[in-house]
């Protein structure tokens, strides 16, 4: 196996990183509605945090979590708890105290005029006491039912468009459940919001690894004349969880592995592998290629679209059990925890090119990857198989998207001896080695860019639309029809059947599936 390596130091990695994040936030305040749920906890606590000990927050900044139940002061506690589990922070950690000092919290209902009016006070008391200036950014974490009454009422209150400061919404997906949904939403937060002020959030654009892909492709001269249908055979995306719904069993009965994971982390991916090139890396210039790419997707047919079930399996040695006998999951559940789909992309450069996407939970790993793989040389000089050597192999790269983030590429190689035996080896760069562990989660980044006004990592309602307009059929068609197989896979395999018959009708398997040993 041959490895290149590049090593990088770190402090070459804090200069890069200081010199492209030169802005800092003007003094705001995070108002976090549905602050109670994991996602605060988790995520967004300590990918603040992360940013305050980067430098990255503003002097003048404060956190208010907003939820039903009256937290008070726990709420602060709690969080420290979240940065210190989910943040791998230390308990000594330096400006931990100070940070968790800036944390407040307020008790409301959401569809409580007066809990608005109060908010609205608390955070002109911020503004006197802690020179927040009136600016604001709202983060909509709550169940997607609040979103457009949140929307209206922070409206009605004045707290969209105020006299001063600046005033954003970032909206938690999903957006929308179907294609009408999204557009009754979308037509719900711009009458009271600007599309500037709206930061539809999907946390897979804020990964390093999913930015990097638009860095291979565009920052490199010599991959983008071959990433076309004259070189490549076909590309497969892979989004596999080894973890089941971890107690998301409401949320996810409505979702299943579609609208969970599919019409949006992977149809981001596809896009960033896909689109042309943007005239600038300017918020409008990438989401108008993203667009483009995603309108140019032909109609997907409903034989191209498979969906599957778990069943009760083994998962890292751990007998798990079946979907239908998670807490608060139907027991006749017909929602799928896996899905794969065939589609392909009508234009210039892409016709032909069959593409493959699938998506589960409770597969044998996680794994997020896209795999290109490219058509073999037009003649075989070394024979398909040479004594003493391997199959000759098409070249494929992969982008390891998580965990194990890095970049390889599959090549041929002349095995050492007096044969021309070929063997495939793989040419590797990991992020690990080369930039040091990271512990950004994507919501850093994404957090940092909505204080900053860049949407460039946003979706536009143009693009959440043209998505659920390519799947809401597939939805329709499945909703009309229930699997009579379900469950079809067990915890702990590689999915279902049909997932491999998918694929298999045109002559191609999963890569990273492990093949049945042969008798
Ligand atoms: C979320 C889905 O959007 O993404 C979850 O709701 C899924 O079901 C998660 O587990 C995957 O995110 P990540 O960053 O762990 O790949």
């Amino acid at each position: 196996m041959a490895t290149t390596e590049v090593r990088i130091s770190p402090e070459d990695v804090k200069q890069a990183a200081s010199q492209v994040h030169e802005r800092i936030p003007e003094p705001s305040v995070v108002v976090i509605f549905g602050a109670s749920g994991d996602l605060t906890k988790r995520k967004l606590l300590p990918a603040l945090f992360h940013l305050e000990q980067t430098g990255l927050l503003p002097e003048h900044f404060r956190i208010v979590g907003v939820a039903r139940r009256d937290l008070g002061q726990g709420f602060a506690d709690d969080m420290r708890e979240g940065i210190l589990s989910f943040g791998g922070v230390e308990k000594s950690a330096a400006k931990l105290d100070e940070f968790v000092g800036k944390i407040g919290y307020h008790a409301m209902n959401f569809d409580d005029d007066q809990g608005y009016v109060a908010l609205k006070q608390l955070l002109e008391q911020y503004d006197r006491d802690y020179g927040t200036r009136g600016n604001r950014l709202f983060y909509l974490a709550t169940a997607p039912d609040y979103f457009a009454d949140i929307v209206h009422r922070l409206g009605a209150h004045g707290m969209a468009k105020p006299e001063v400061g600046t005033v954003r919404v970032i909206i938690e997906k999903p957006f929308g459940h179907d294609l009408e949904s999204a557009r009754e939403l979308n037509d719900d937060v711009d009458t009271v919001f600007s599309e500037n002020q709206i930061f539809r959030i999907d946390h897979y654009l804020g990964k390093e690894t999913v930015q990097n892909v638009l860095v291979f492709r565009f920052a490199n001269g010599i991959f983008e004349p071959i990433w076309n249908r004259n070189f490549v055979d076909h590309v497969q995306i892979t989004a596999a969880e080894s973890i089941g719904i971890e107690g998301r069993g409401p949320f996810y009965e409505k979702a299943g592995a579609l609208r969970d994971v599919v019409q949006n982390h992977m149809m981001e991916l596809l896009s960033f592998v896909t689109m042309e090139p943007p005239a600038s890396f300017a918020a409008e210039a990438v989401r108008r290629e993203k667009i483009k790419l995603w309108s140019s997707i032909k109609p997907i047919n409903i034989f191209d679209c498979v969906r599957g079930q778990y069943g009760p399996g083994i998962v890292d040695d751990q007998m798990v059990k079946g979907y239908r006998e998670e807490d608060r999951v139907d027991p006749k559940s017909q929602t799928e925890t896996y899905a794969a789909i065939r589609l392909e992309i009508d234009n210039w450069r892409w016709a032909g090119v069959p593409f493959y996407l699938r998506a589960g939970k409770r597969l044998a790993s996680r794994v997020t990857e896209i795999t290109i793989q490219f058509k073999q040389p037009p003649m075989l000089l070394f024979g398909a198989r040479v004594p003493g050597g391997c199959d000759i192999q098409p070249n494929i790269i992969t982008m390891r998207i998580q965990p194990d983030e890095g970049i390889s590429l599959r090549f041929g190689a002349k095995v050492p001896g007096p044969q021309m035996s070929v063997c495939p080896v793989i040419m590797d760069f990991s992020y690990a080695q080369s930039f040091g562990a990271s512990s950004a989660n994507g919501y850093e980044r994404l957090l940092l860019d909505a204080m900053l006004g860049d949407a460039t990592l946003f979706a536009h309602r143009d693009g959440v639309e043209t998505t659920w307009a390519l799947y809401t059929p597939v939805l329709d068609a499945w909703a009309k029809k229930f699997p009579q197989t379900f469950p079809n896979y067990a915890a702990g395999t590689w999915g279902p059947e049909c997932g491999e018959e998918l694929i298999g009708r045109d002559g191609h398997t999963w890569q990273g599936v492990p093949e049945a040993p042969k008798p």
